[in-house]
């Protein structure tokens, strides 16, 4: 053989080397997809629901456990509310119910009226029944719309992250009572 065809016969098998290994490194699409996971792709699951904080009556369904101490700069600062709210389709009381927001929120902001939230949603009807959300965020219930976030979940939700819209659907400021609309978005 010719040193010219030793080295072309050289350069060929580098190439064919060299496309193979590219082919073998370079994923498909597919592998791709697969990598980044079915769900990553797929919207978000859309929950919608009322909540309903009733602290006023013979049977609240929040309960004020600890009040602000007389020195508290702000209204609420310092005070820890437990609850379990009922949670409905529908913005009335006797709508369909969905579940119950069960946990506390406390005082935590000395400027404005702003709670640390922690609750679990505890679905009791429908495809998530039996299934939970656990949050954890900030409330400023005076605000338009407050953003907590998903920190958990269980059942369905097993592996849950997401985040709760919260609107004021309506508030008596003689007794605090409100019924709050939250939309809570999920993925896993
Ligand atoms: C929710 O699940 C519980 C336990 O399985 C069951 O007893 C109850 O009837 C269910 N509720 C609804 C509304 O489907």
């Amino acid at each position: 053989m010719a040193r010219k065809e030793v080295t072309l016969l050289l350069f060929l098998v580098l190439l064919v080397a060299a496309v193979e290994a590219q082919l073998h490194d370079e994923p498909t699409a597919a592998a791709v997809g697969r990598r980044r996971g079915a769900k990553a792709a797929t919207a978000p699951t859309h929950l919608h629901f009322f909540f309903h904080d009733t602290v006023s009556g013979k049977s609240p369904t929040a309960v004020r456990v600890v009040s602000p101490p007389a020195s508290s700069p702000s209204p609420v600062f310092g005070m820890v509310n437990v609850m379990d709210d009922p949670l409905t389709e529908g913005p009335e009381q006797g709508s369909a119910p969905v579940g119950r927001a069960q946990g506390l929120y406390m005082g935590s902001d000395q400027a404005k009226i702003g709670f640390l939230q922690a609750m679990n949603l505890v679905f009791t009807a429908g495809d998530y029944n039996g299934s939970t959300l656990a949050l954890l965020g900030r409330n400023c219930p005076l605000d338009a719309v407050r953003e907590l976030p998903v920190v958990g979940g269980t059942g369905a939700f097993r592996f849950a992250r997401g985040y709760a819209l919260l609107r004021t659907h309506w508030l008596d400021f003689a007794t605090g009572d409100a019924t709050v609309e939250y939309d809570v978005y999920v993925t896993d």
